[in-house]
């Protein structure tokens, strides 16, 4: 008996050795494979970041070290400005300075020896508008774009086609860009990346600053903070968020608030909350456009009711972030994660899950359907809970079967598409375009000083009780 409980012994001990070590060597691989994995590695051309009214920063990767060069002017053939590195590297930053706003500026990119990318006509950017000033701005929307495809290419095609026979006078093909998370497919790795968004769209990134979201996708490597430079010092307006997961910049007379809901505490008095309070109570702005990757109503690939739902993200952020967004007068909520399009009413005060939705939630039904349109009083501070239009845009590469049923939702629907967004001065249009470039939703938001905004609210609205 005394052996073969020694003997028990023995095999327990070796099993839980070797489990303790098959653990250590499979904790050695996942760390090795997320570090290698998260290196930014090989040649990446020039895009832009961080783009303000008197700056903008242009961001490449060489294969070599070597000190990089940015030279830039007015036409493309006169580059006669030039900004480099202090010393060699192979991730190269280098942030313009000093410039005009509302100002086209072509450029090439290289090192102190030669010029590697960019000296033709179509290689521009274009600096922010003077913070507060009204312009005709159009806003590209892309979300859960980052898998690498047909429908992908198709999303894109059909933007360009769509802007194509849609110019504006004077104005290029697009201002601005927003990708609402999940950028690259399946961990966000630095080869994805290059796949699945610097490869899907390079005509864009030669011209276009891109603003992103942290998706859960892109939460697997560590790629993510060092692809993008992002405003925590409030380098493109706002308040300081002292971090790139969270931030916020100005565009003309546009607030944007770019949040995380995937890796950032989400409670009230946590660090991100307090930062968006601060930066709420500060801006001015006719509009505020507020983006994340979690939908706080869906009932498409993720379903905002479930508390389980992706770690209850989406409930945490309609409970804890909307009550603050809609107090501060937010206009358009703009969210991913599930792959299809569904756009609400101009709505407020829906806190909990979708069987509490009524018509008390809703200020205005605007046109149901296509061009519906939506009027909200113009005042100099955001009027507190005066109608948000929620949207969840996840399908820019693919598309996922769901039920669609949230009662919150105007619109929705399983198709590809992406999301234009034009501004200007006090109008607000937002179409959804399919991967035909079809316009499968259309409404405005218009912001009016006179009373006739009252002949549009729904009177069943009740506003939030206090
Ligand atoms: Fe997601």
């Amino acid at each position: 008996m005394k052996t073969i409980v020694l003997w028990l012994k023995r095999i327990l001990k070796w099993v839980s050795v070797s489990f303790l070590a098959l653990l250590l060597f499979y904790g050695v691989a996942r760390f090795y494979v997320v570090y290698t994995d998260s290196q930014i590695e090989g040649a990446r051309a020039p895009y832009f970041q961080k783009q303000a009214a008197e700056a903008i920063s242009v961001l490449w990767h060489s294969d070599e070290a070597e000190i990089g060069v940015v030279r830039y002017g007015l036409s493309p053939d006169d580059l006669n400005m030039q900004a480099g590195e202090p010393e060699a590297g192979e991730a190269h930053e280098l942030r313009l300075t000093g410039l005009k706003a509302s100002q086209r500026y072509y450029y090439a990119v290289g090192n102190d020896e030669a010029m590697i990318y960019g000296g033709t006509e179509d290689d521009w950017f274009m600096t922010a508008p003077a913070t507060g000033g009204e312009a005709a701005v159009r806003l590209w929307v892309i979300g859960d774009s980052g898998d690498p495809g047909e429908v992908q290419r198709a999303v894109r095609d059909a933007m360009k086609d769509w802007v194509g026979s849609h110019p504006r006078q004077g104005r290029p093909y697009l201002d601005q860009w927003l990708a609402l998370g999940d950028n690259a497919y399946r961990s966000g790795s630095n080869q994805q990346y290059q796949a699945a968004l610097f490869d899907a769209y390079p005509a864009i990134f030669k011209n276009i600053a891109l603003w992103p979201v942290y998706g859960n996708h892109d939460d697997r490597r560590w790629t993510f903070f060092d692809i993008f430079s992002l405003p925590e010092q409030a380098e493109s307006g706002g308040v300081p968020s002292a971090t790139e997961n969270y931030y916020s910049f100005d565009y003309a007379n546009i607030h944007y608030v770019m949040l995380d809901s995937q890796a950032s505490d989400r409670e009230p008095g946590g660090a991100m909350l307090n930062w968006l309070q601060k930066d709420l109570e500060a801006n001015t702005q006719d509009w505020l456009i507020v983006a994340f990757h979690h939908p706080p109503y869906s009932k498409g690939s993720h379903d905002s009711d479930d508390e389980g739902d992706s770690g209850g993200r989406l409930v945490e952020m309609r409970r804890q972030v909307l009550p603050v967004l809609e107090k501060y007068g937010a206009d358009l909520v703009l969210a991913g994660h599930s792959h299809v399009y569904e756009r609400s009413y101009l709505m407020g005060c829906q806190y909990g899950d979708s069987a509490e939705f009524s018509r008390k939630n809703i200020v205005s039904e605007g046109v149901e359907g296509r061009n519906a349109k939506f009027i909200k009083h113009k005042s100099e501070r955001a009027m507190p809970h005066s109608g948000t239009v929620y949207i969840v845009a996840g399908a820019s590469a693919k598309v996922d079967g769901a039920k669609l049923d949230h009662p919150a939702m105007a619109v929705d629907m399983m198709e590809a598409g992406s999301l234009l967004i034009d501004v200007t001065g006090d109008q607000l249009t937002v179409r959804y375009l399919n991967d035909k470039a079809e316009v499968k939703d259309e409404f405005s938001i218009e912001k009016k000083a006179d009373d006739s905004w009252k002949a549009y609210r729904n009177p069943d609205y009740t506003g939030c009780p206090l």
